[in-house]
């Protein structure tokens, strides 16, 4: 049986927890080679420890996406290490909570708040496009593969900055998968409803039931689910699929 992504090599950014950690074991399995990046090098270090040992080819860098220099050391690294990019899943980003009091109303946020959240999840995903795309131009091809949100589609009250930033990532998704369309590099966003991260663990033991209630199939999602969606997107299956943004999240977008 052949592997979706074999010969592949891709970077998976906040691949050091949850969603990225999942996603960068699961292109792995499916034959890419991948480089890990995380802020947290330690745990960028863990998820290729999880690779090699399920015998997968994976190494990892540490480094900041809101920081050009280390963008531009991470895309050079993958190129240099594997010989091209094929596969990029920009998924690097932080919670309202990482960037200052919670629960706070849009007159209520404070511009370094906005701006940090702002910086990371949609100025990141900016940059590593950036600095992505050239080499996927050079190789032929490429799937681009960003995390947004179900927080990119609709509203949600004291979430401004990360609504904001979601609603970004899409629609920078949009705009260059227009842009590069034609020279066979695809790009598309992926939008996770509830699932259960670092991320999020606080917020489920806060809300837990008040969450569960806006899903229909009233669970959490894993990070597991939302990698495959990652991998397909990311692999020759998807051939036609491009400026799109996928919900998995439990039918919370349809309710
Ligand atoms: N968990 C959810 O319910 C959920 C829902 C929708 C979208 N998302 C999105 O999924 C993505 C992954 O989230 P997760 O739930 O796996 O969270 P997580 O906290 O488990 O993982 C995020 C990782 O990104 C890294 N990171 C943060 N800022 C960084 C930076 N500036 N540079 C490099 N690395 C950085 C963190 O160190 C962490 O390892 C995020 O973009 C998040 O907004 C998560």
């Amino acid at each position: 049986m052949s592997l979706l992504l074999q010969g592949k090599s891709a970077i998976v950014t906040g691949g050091g927890s949850g969603i990225g950690r999942a996603t960068a074991i699961a292109l792995a399995r499916e034959g890419a080679r991948v480089l890990v990046q995380d802020r947290a090098e330690n745990g960028a270090q863990e998820t290729v420890g999880l690779v090699n040992a399920a015998g997968g080819q994976a190494i990892s860098i540490g480094g900041d996406v809101t920081v050009e220099a280390d963008v531009q050391a991470m895309v050079d690294l993958a190129v240099t290490t594997f010989g091209r990019l094929d596969v990029a899943f920009n998924n690097a980003g932080i919670s309202p909570a990482a960037a200052g009091p919670t629960m706070q109303r849009t007159h209520e946020l404070s511009l370094a708040s906005w701006s940090k959240v702002i910086d990371v999840n949609l100025t990141g995903v900016f940059l590593c496009m950036k600095y992505q795309i050239p080499h996927m131009l050079a190789g032929g091809g490429g799937a681009i593969v960003n995390t947004a949100s179900v927080a990119g589609l609709v509203g949600l009250p004291t979430a401004s900055a990360y609504v904001g930033s979601k609603h970004g990532v899409i629609g920078i998704t949009k705009t260059a998968a227009m842009e590069y369309a034609q020279e066979g590099i695809r790009v598309n966003a992926v939008c996770p409803g509830y699932v259960l991260t670092p991320m999020t663990e606080n917020g489920v033991a806060r809300r837990g039931e008040e969450l569960l209630n806006k899903v229909p199939m009233h669970r959490l999602g894993r990070p597991e689910e939302i990698a495959e969606a990652v991998v397909w997107l990311s692999s020759d299956r998807a051939s036609f699929v491009t400026g799109s943004f996928y919900t998995v999240d439990g039918g919370y977008y349809a309710a």
